[in-house]
């Protein structure tokens, strides 16, 4: 069935109306397609693919062509769908320029709606020159995984006093520097609420508690093929990782035991060609 896309002002109603978005990454053609049809308001194409797509151990080895390319694919899985581009490590820390460049290449070359970065008032010159290039942008503060060696290991951020309120500084920053939308990852519920009110543009949550605009959840947490390890705020919904298993052991018994390929699986002869076969075998 198909639907209307969501553009940023359908995202910002439901902030307005206090109804919850709902969005989830995908990082391919399938995953984006089941996606769209159980109806996301958005889907994140994160660099967290470097993770679950790729075995890496963080995300600081993904690279622009990496984001693309999986980014076309979720476009073409999920053409009625808000898709957001997560902008890797080094595409857009060094020079606003290279920030507007490759923000632009999300656009021009995978079609997506709206890009993410990660940090605070550091990455604001960025931002502002990304959204005065007209393109929208989505802020990421608290825990980011591109700078999880100066967080000191993927850790929960804005436990203390003194570093929500940097967190919260961070987002004001943000909005004024003309994000759409801002993204907070592992902070107390307490400090997502916080922020949610303070900002007028949504603010969403990955393990910031249930007083946000809305909820992302990775792909492989939420079907439970990512086994790594599993952050505190996850819920697996399934887990295909077993059924996965269970159904490639079974295909292996199944020819072992030459119970595979059925007759139901083969193709067959024309009608009279293997007599005429046989007679050629024998010369
Ligand atoms: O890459 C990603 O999926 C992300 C989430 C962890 C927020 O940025």
């Amino acid at each position: 069935m198909s639907k209307k896309k969501n553009s940023r002002f359908e995202l910002q109603k439901l902030k307005d109306e206090g109804k919850p978005a709902v969005w989830i990454t995908a990082y391919d053609y399938w995953t984006a397609a089941f996606a769209e049809e159980a109806g996301m308001d958005m889907i994140l194409v994160g660099d967290s693919l470097g993770m679950c797509i790729y075995g890496y151990s963080g995300t600081v080895p993904v690279t622009m062509d990496q984001c693309i390319y999986h980014s076309e694919g979720v476009r073409r899985g999920a053409p009625n769908t808000f898709i957001i581009g997560d902008m890797p490590f080094l595409s857009y820390q060094v020079s606003v320029e290279d920030a507007v460049r490759n923000a632009g290449r999300f656009h021009k070359e995978a079609g997506v709606d709206a890009i993410k970065l990660e940090g605070g008032l550091r990455v604001c010159p960025q931002i502002r020159a990304i959204a005065d290039g007209g393109m929208l942008v989505m802020g990421h503060i608290g825990l980011t995984p591109q700078s999880s060696g100066q967080l000191g290991g993927f850790k929960a951020q804005g436990r203390t006093a003194e570093t929500a309120m940097e967190l919260i500084e961070d987002a004001r920053e943000i909005q004024k520097a003309g994000a759409f939308a801002l993204l907070v990852e592992a902070v107390p519920p307490e400090v997502g609420k916080i922020i949610r009110d303070d900002l007028s543009i949504p603010v969403y949550s990955i393990g910031a508690g249930i007083d946000v605009d809305g909820q992302l959840m990775i792909c492989s947490d939420v079907l439970g093929i990512f086994q790594a390890f599993t952050p505190k705020f996850v819920k697996k919904y399934e887990n295909l990782g077993k059924k996965t298993v269970d159904a490639f052991t079974a295909y292996a018994a199944d020819v072992r035991e030459r119970k595979f390929p059925e007759d139901s699986h083969t193709y067959k002869m024309v009608e009279g060609e293997m007599p005429k076969l046989e007679k050629m075998l024998k010369g």
